[in-house]
């Protein structure tokens, strides 16, 4: 490709409870039972079809109100620096979110969906299925994260402290 700019055309909306990205839990593993509507434009509508039978659907999104773009930032588990792409953060180049979510039900173009960790509002870009054939792994280390006690990761990744 010869241009080094990408355009984007969002697919949907997806609304939810969250309104104060502080208060909003930093993943959906932290988020249970948190309703909401992801919500797909007709045009894209027909390509929701056969997704009723999959469980957990993953979300591509664009952090719309994300502050600036960063290439060190101080993740929210910890209080040092690390590099963006070793983080979840949302102040990253392409600003691209991606949330495991589960599917309850789909009603036409409307999924409706729980453990949202995403703010009401923000523009859908994709939509994949978690297949566990092919998203399953036995093996994974998490690197920095895996020094973190689970008690903090809970009570931050909740919002029950300041990060
Ligand atoms: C650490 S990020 C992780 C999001 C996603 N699960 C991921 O891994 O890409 C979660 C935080 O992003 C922020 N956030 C959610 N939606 C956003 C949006 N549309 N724009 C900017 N920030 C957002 C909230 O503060 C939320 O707590």
């Amino acid at each position: 490709m010869e241009s080094d700019q990408i355009r984007l055309r969002p697919i949907g909306r997806i609304h939810s409870p969250h309104r104060d990205p502080h208060k909003t839990p930093i993943q959906p593993v932290w988020a249970r039972g948190i309703a909401g509507r992801v919500e797909v434009f007709e045009t894209f509508a027909p390509g929701l079809e056969d997704l009723e039978g999959f469980s957990h659907i993953h979300l591509l999104y664009y952090f719309d109100r994300a502050d600036g773009e960063c290439l060190r930032v101080t993740p929210y588990l910890e209080d040092r620096e690390r590099g963006v792409f070793a983080t979840r953060a949302p102040s990253r180049p392409n600003r691209i979110g991606l949330s495991l979510v589960r599917l309850i039900a789909r009603e036409g173009r409307i999924l409706h969906v729980e453990d949202l960790d995403v703010l009401d509002g923000t523009p859908l870009l994709d939509i994949k299925p978690v297949i566990a054939r092919c998203d399953l792994r036995e093996d994974v280390r998490s690197g920095w994260q895996d020094a973190i006690d689970e008690k903090r990761a809970t009570r931050r990744g909740r919002r029950q402290e300041p990060c």
